[in-house]
This record gives structure tokens, sequence and C-alpha cells, in this order.
């Protein structure tokens, strides 16, 4: 297995993302539908590029990775775990799941398929006790797919215009109260 492998799963592969990715993750960031529930406008060539530059920083610990289809190759967008942070700072062995996949591959079944493998990631390897995510109301794909993975909702944040619903799935009974 290459390296820079993180995880792989029937159809998709999780790796770092490297410079050679810049142009696929800039059409992401630009694409209106893909934004539309994730920040509500697209993003410039300039913002896009300079968010880029922090997905390329070395960085230890659970973050969003490189997703692509393993049979063509092809970069498809960026999913995973990365920290849970409160108004405490970050959360211990907590994370949260999200998924950000480019429309012309969506209702395939993809996020849903990359969610199953984080999950079990992060309470088999990381020993995480919970993974939470945030999710625009508005944003039913979203909501579906995390309730197919089995998270169940702990109530509504955001503002009127926008709320945001919070999601957790916690770690099956054998798995919890290990020691840290
Ligand atoms: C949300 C997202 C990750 C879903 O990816 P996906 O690969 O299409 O998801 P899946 O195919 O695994 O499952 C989608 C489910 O939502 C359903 N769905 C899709 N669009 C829907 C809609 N507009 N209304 C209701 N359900 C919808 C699908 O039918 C499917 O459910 P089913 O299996 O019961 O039929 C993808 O749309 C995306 O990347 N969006 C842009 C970024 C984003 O919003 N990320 C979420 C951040 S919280």
């Amino acid at each position: 297995m290459n390296r820079m492998v993180l995880l792989e799963t029937d159809r998709l592969r999780f790796r770092e993302h490297e410079p050679r990715d810049l142009e696929a993750f800039c059409a992401l960031e630009q694409d209106a539908d893909f934004r539309r529930y994730v920040g509500g406008r697209p993003r410039t060539r300039n913002e896009a590029e300079q968010r880029f530059e922090r997905f390329l920083a070395p960085v230890t610990g659970p973050r969003l990775v490189a997703t692509e289809l393993k049979d063509e190759g092809r970069y498809i967008g960026y999913c995973g775990l990365h920290p849970h942070v409160d108004a405490g700072g970050p959360v211990a062995r907590e994370a949260a799941l999200a998924f950000y996949l480019a429309p012309d591959v969506w209702r395939q079944g993809f996020a849903t398929e990359a969610g199953r493998a984080w999950i079990r990631f992060g309470f088999e390897r990381l020993e995480l006790t919970r993974i939470v995510a945030s999710v625009d109301a508005r944003n039913a794909a979203s909501l579906r797919v995390l309730e197919k993975l089995g998270f169940q909702w702990r109530g509504t944040t955001g503002t009127a215009e926008r709320p945001i619903h919070e999601l957790e799935l916690r770690a099956p009974l054998n798995r919890r109260n290990r020691p840290g």
C-alpha cells in the first residue's frame, strides 16, 4: 500500500492531500451546489487556494483527507474526522465527522461508505468515545447520511436564518470507559 494511503473502502481511497489536487480542490470550492449548505456561497479562486494551502500543511491528529475513486484514481473531495472543539478547546477522545464530495458523484452511497469507514477507524483505532457532526438543517442529503450511520439529534444551534443540527454517535458500549 502507498505510504500516503490512510484508509480504504471497497470503492474509495483516503490519503493526504498533494499539490496535484489543487485544480480539483478549487473547482469544488468554487461550485455553488457544493457550497450551498457549507458556507452558502462559492469561494473565489484566491480563497480556495488559501484554503488548499492549509490542507497541505503538516498536522498531527485527525484531519479531513483527500478522497479518491479507487477505480479511476480520481480526486472527488475530502472527508474524515477532525478535532471536536467546543468553548473549552479540543474535547479529549472525541472527533467530528464530515464529508465534502463532488456533485457529479452524489447519490451513489459514497458518503455513507466513507462515513462507515471513518466511524470504525475512530472507535477502534483512535479509541474515541463519541463522534459528533454539525449540519445545516436544510442539508437533507447530509442529514440522511448521518441518519443511516446511526447518528442521533442532540440539539439545534446556529441562527434563525441558518439553523445547525448537532448530532452524535456514541462508541459501542464495550468500547466505552477505557482508561484515556
Ligand atoms: C452531503 C453529501 C456528503 C452526501 O454525499 P452522497 O455520497 O451523495 O451521500 P449518499 O449517496 O451516501 O447518501 C445520500 C442520501 O441522501 C439522500 N438524498 C440526497 N439528496 C437528497 C435530498 N435533496 N433530499 C433528501 N434526501 C436526499 C439520498 O437518497 C441518500 O439516501 P438513501 O440511501 O436513503 O437513498 C454530499 O451531498 C456533499 O458532499 N455535499 C456538499 C458538501 C456538504 O454539504 N457536506 C456536508 C457537510 S455537513
